[in-house]
């Protein structure tokens, strides 16, 4: 089963996209979180990564599509995997598509998370994200045991440097533009799925499993 999560910043994507990985078994791939992991090692990916990110714009194509398609490659991919945050451009998709269609794959849902900007913010203020594992958080919603302590490994969380309000403005206006469009690209497959993730974070995986079965 290959999933594409699509949904605005903040929207969930990650949070359900991680409750698929483990329901199903498949591995659950978040150019954010590769990106993430990079800067917090410093390598060179990380460095070029980061001067887009901290300005709330996207990674260029050219740094972001070939480290997922060897991703996809991979053995621990074969029975399928949840692309949470890639594609989001119409040329990422295209390149996705391409590199699928030599394999003879295909994507088999890509899954819409809706949620109107105004419920965004407030969202990301309170988000608190684990840079070991990447597990995310949120102080109201979904509270950790100890403040501050990741529940799975036990590191210390992290408020992105990304999700201060006036960034998240921008990722907004960057997904209106350049990551919308991908909801007509996939509706026009006959792939494209609707949540309404605005609901209780339960209630939308429940949605989810109905469509994809349980
Ligand atoms: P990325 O890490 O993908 O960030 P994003 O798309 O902006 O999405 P988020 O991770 O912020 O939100 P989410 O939808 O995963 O929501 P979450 O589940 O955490 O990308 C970061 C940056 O990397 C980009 O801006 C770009 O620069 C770069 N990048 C990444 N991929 C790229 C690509 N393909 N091309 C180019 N550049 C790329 O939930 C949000 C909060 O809400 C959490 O606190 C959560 O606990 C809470 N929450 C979740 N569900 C609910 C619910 N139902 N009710 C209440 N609260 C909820
Ligand atoms: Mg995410």
């Amino acid at each position: 089963m290959k999933i594409i999560m699509l949904g605005a910043p903040g929207a969930g994507k990650g949070t359900q996209a991680k409750m698929i990985a483990d329901k199903y078994s498949i591995p659950h791939i978040s150019t954010g979180d590769i990106f993430r992991a990079n800067i917090k090692n410093g390598t060179e990916l990380g460095k070029k990564a980061k001067e887009y990110m901290d300005q709330g714009l996207l990674v260029p194509d050219e740094l972001t599509v070939d480290l997922v398609i060897d991703r996809v490659a991979q053995e621990d991919c074969k029975n399928g995997y949840v692309l949470d945050g890639f594609p989001r451009t119409i040329p990422q998709a295209e390149s996705l598509d391409a590199a699928l269609e030599k394999r003879g794959e295909k994507v088999d849902y890509a899954i819409n998370v809706e949620v109107p900007d105004e419920n965004i913010i407030n969202r990301m203020s309170g988000r608190r994200a684990c840079v070991a594992c990447g597990a995310t958080y949120h102080i109201v919603h979904i509270p950790t045991k100890t403040e501050g302590i990741c529940d799975r490994c036990g590191s210390e969380l992290i408020l992105r440097d990304d999700d201060k309000p006036e960034t998240v403005t921008k990722r907004l206006n960057v997904y209106h533009e350049q990551t919308q469009p991908l909801i007509d690209y996939y509706n026009g497959k006959n792939v494209l799925v609707e949540v309404d993730g605005t609901r209780d974070m339960k209630d939308v995986f429940g949605d989810i499993v109905k469509i994809l079965g349980a």
